[in-house]
């Protein structure tokens, strides 16, 4: 594709996520998708292993699952491939083919994986997409049918600072507006799920900062008039790493390889 064509494609597309596309083209995605990747800890190598994308979206992650040498990478989406919400495919498959992309896709919805329906996968990332299902510890066990080794969990996590498992239940668009949002767990709810959907060994790899910061941020978010202050001091995100066996250190740090964008 040339390089007046591609921008030209490019500029017709709602863009979510900040995608490379080559030839000075960078999509005007909302998301900021490379500061996001820096906070994930993906391995720096996925050689050989296959990867599974769950809400892939316009599909930053499963892009870059290959670029670090995946043999295989399946991108799933239901809800922003559907076409009745904010989002289309149409992103997704222009910047399948302007990287030469091997990545496959898929139509599923989160609730309908299954090892018969889509194999098992070395790899699965669940990024931002936990807090939009309505039945977090169901989606959860059928993320585990499909999972070998190692799952990488980005969500969304309210109820910051309690010290039990809890979570914060968004019935209509008290998270940011949004009505597809359903829940906001906090960290010790993440680990008792993933835990209880049989994934052996739980990391919390980024988690939300202290107190002290998370009140001068909640002042700054309330000043601006972007949250309540009180919700704006609970709600974080934070990136877990759940393997279904458990690791050693040493397997751990290598899962948690240093991030890089090219
Ligand atoms: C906030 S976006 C995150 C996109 C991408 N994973 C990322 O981290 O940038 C949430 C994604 O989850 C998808 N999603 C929401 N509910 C889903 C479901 N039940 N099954 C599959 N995907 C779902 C949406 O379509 C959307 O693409």
């Amino acid at each position: 594709m040339l390089p007046d064509e591609l921008r030209s494609k490019a500029a017709s597309v709602r863009w979510y996520h900040t995608i490379d596309l080559g030839q000075g083209v960078v999509t005007h995605g909302i998301d900021e998708s490379p500061t996001r990747l820096a906070r994930l800890a993906l391995p720096a190598s996925l050689d050989g292993q296959t990867v599974l994308d769950i809400g892939a979206w316009d599909g930053f992650f499963s892009f870059e699952a290959e670029r670090r040498g995946a043999s295989r990478v399946l991108a799933t989406d239901y809800y922003s491939w559907y076409g009745n919400g904010w989002g289309t495919k149409a992103g997704f498959q222009l910047a399948r083919a302007a990287l030469n992309s091997r990545v496959e896709d898929l139509d599923i919805d989160v609730m309908d994986l299954s090892p018969e329906r889509v194999g098992t996968f070395d790899v699965v990332l669940l990024l931002g997409v936990l807090y939009h299902l309505p039945n977090p510890l169901l989606a959860l066990e059928r993320v585990a049918s499909v999972s070998r080794r190692l799952l990488v969990l980005e969500t969304v996590v309210d109820m910051v600072g309690f010290g039990r498992p809890a979570a914060a239940f968004y019935p209509g668009r008290e998270l940011n507006g949004d009505p597809t949002n359903c829940w906001g767990p906090n960290v010790p709810a993440v680990h008792g799920m993933l835990r209880s959907a049989a994934f052996q060994d739980v990391q919390t790899v980024t988690c939300p900062p202290a107190a002290p910061y998370r009140a001068l941020r909640a002042v700054a978010h309330w000043w601006r008039g972007k949250n309540r202050l009180d919700l704006a001091f609970r709600q974080d995100r934070a990136v877990f790493h759940a393997w279904k066996a458990p690791q050693s250190a040493a397997d751990r740090q290598g899962d948690r390889g240093v991030s890089s964008v090219s």
